[in-house]
């Protein structure tokens, strides 16, 4: 594939399938796992890892090699693996939610997104305790299993149902998200922390949340929801308003009608 290939002129339908084939055998996985037991390993204090993490990546690896098996992957595990100067990055997080699947705790996932020549251009999310499959590519709009996705229209902060998440450093930095979590909580009509990053932006482009922010995420917890976000309406920025990048850590999305009275309250002192 030459590498001059932008978003509109490459055909992603056929990307969709693979990963949607992919997202739904590792979270089959992640069932078995769940009923059987796992080990779990600790990466940090608070930050574990279980072999359903493991082998839920080595599946998705797996499932999309064998159709594409010179694309490149960044997979929360493994790294990075490139096998030549492809366009194709595929942005894996195997089980977005490790706590809770830890825990039992109903709420965790399997996030494919790709990026085509630095580009996000699909998103596949897969929550299989609720058997619900979030999709976008770019271009072609969200969905939910076959129902097309919309943000919601709620426009006032105190009416707002809101989201975010700390990252596993909470403990040992100033930058915790402590400070804003306090301000939102008494300014919205509710706020979450669910545990699942790539589940919090699928449920902002489902309408079920309003808006979702975070200080400190790595590309694979939000590759494939920003182009779900994007494609059910919403907006997708950095923390103060200016255009996101999958490596920069921070991210706000809304509803659009709520992202400057977001930015606002994330920039005050
Ligand atoms: C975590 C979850 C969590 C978010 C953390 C992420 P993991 O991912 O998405 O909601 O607050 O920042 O690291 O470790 O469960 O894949
Ligand atoms: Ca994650
Ligand atoms: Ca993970």
């Amino acid at each position: 594939m030459p590498k001059s290939l932008d978003a509109s002129e490459a055909h992603i339908p056929p990307f969709l399938e693979t990963a949607i084939s992919a997202a739904k055998q590792a979270g089959t996985l992640l069932l078995d796992y769940a009923s059987k037991g796992f080990r779990i390993e600790h990466k940090s204090t608070i930050n574990l890892v279980t072999e359903a993490d493991h082998a839920a990546e080595q599946c998705v690896i797996d499932v999309i090699r064998s159709t594409y098996p010179h694309h490149r992957f960044l997979a929360e595990e493994r790294g990075r693996i490139d096998h030549d100067s492809s366009p194709y990055l595929w942005i894996i997080d195997p089980l977005d939610g490790t706590t809770n699947f830890a825990h039992g705790y109903p709420a965790y996932c399997v996030s494919i997104g790709l990026e085509l020549n630095e580009q996000p251009v699909l998103g596949v999310v897969y929550d299989p305790s609720r058997d619900e499959l979030f999709s976008a590519t770019r271009g072609g709009g969200a969905r939910v299993n076959d129902q097309p996705l919309c943000v919601s229209h709620t426009a006032q902060l105190d009416q707002a149902l809101l989201v975010t998440g700390f990252a596993y450093d909470i403990r040992e930095t100033p930058n915790n998200n402590l400070d804003h979590f306090a301000r939102f909580a008494l300014r919205t009509q509710g706020l979450r922390r669910t545990g699942s990053a790539a589940l919090d932006l699928c449920y902002v482009a489902a309408g079920r949340f309003d808006g979702f922010w975070e200080v400190k995420l790595s590309p694979w917890d939000m590759a494939a929801g920003v182009v779900i976000v994007q494609e059910a309406g919403g907006t997708v920025t950095n923390l103060s308003g200016g255009s996101h990048s999958l490596y920069g850590e921070e991210l706000v999305a809304s509803n659009g009608l709520l992202h400057t009275s977001m930015i606002s309250v994330l920039q005050e002192e």
